[in-house]
């Protein structure tokens, strides 16, 4: 089955295992992927929504990877128990739902080899979660598909809560010492997006020229990250 490239990018993260879970499957493409490549033996196919569930089962059928993929209704890790899979995917959703599917499925994330994440929005957001609950970044990933960048994060619990700096949960400090192909163009827009929401801020008040700061700071941090790459 051909994929994205977003969807390929999630698929290269993960080894060799026995089983995977998808998180917020969909159409299911990703675990049909992976049994497809021999990547995993087993998946089970999770979805919030009975219209995703559905979509994912009948393209498994179309795939025909019943015997190897289970579809399963409910939220999060829910639908998963502890020790059942090796890996975990939730990819395709906002930083904060992410995170909230990881806090309330802690046990479950807990027992896992690793999860790999993929956020739409928000991935700052979830990257300070990350390291500011302990977990590990074991590895990081950024793409382009149909013009717009994505990353996919690669974690394991663990429990040494560390804080970085603002500018290294908006671009991932593993892409830049790994000198990613795409992480220069990234972080320029990144510094495009943050100047037109510094002159776009047109109030004077004590607020505004707060966040006017804040943003100035940021745009200097960003400018700073260029120079090393
Ligand atoms: C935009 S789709 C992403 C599909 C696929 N993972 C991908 O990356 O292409 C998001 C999916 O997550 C599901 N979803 C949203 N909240 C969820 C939750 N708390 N638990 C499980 N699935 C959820 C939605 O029903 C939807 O099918």
């Amino acid at each position: 089955m051909e994929i994205s490239s977003r969807l390929e990018c999630i698929a290269k993260m993960i080894e060799k295992c026995d089983s995977i879970a998808d998180i917020g499957t969909d159409h299911g493409y990703v675990p049909i992927y992976l049994i497809e490549k021999g990547i995993c033996k087993h998946a089970i196919a999770s979805d919030i929504n009975m219209g995703p569930v559905e979509k994912a089962r009948a393209n498994i059928k179309h795939e025909n990877a019943e015997k190897s993929i289970e579809c399963r209704l409910g939220p999060g890790f829910s639908t998963v128990k502890p020790r059942e899979v090796n890996v975990a995917i939730i990819a395709g959703m906002g930083g904060n739902l992410i995170r909230d599917i990881i806090e309330e499925g802690i046990q479950v994330f807990k027992s896992l080899d690793y999860v790999v994440l993929q956020p739409v929005q928000n991935p700052d957001v979830l990257r300070k979660y990350i390291y500011e609950s302990g977990y590990i970044v074991l590895d990081e990933d950024l793409c382009k598909d149909e013009n717009k960048y994505y990353e996919v994060i690669k974690i394991k619990y663990n429990n040494e809560p560390k804080v970085l700096s603002d500018v290294y949960y908006e671009v991932s400090k593993i892409l830049l010492e790994k000198k990613h192909p795409l992480v220069k163009e990234y972080v320029c827009l990144k510094i495009k997006k943050y100047d037109k929401i510094f002159n776009n801020i047109n109030d004077s008040g004590e607020g505004a020229q707060s966040r006017k700061n804040n943003l100035k700071k940021m745009v200097m941090k960003l400018e700073g990250m260029l120079e090393c790459l």
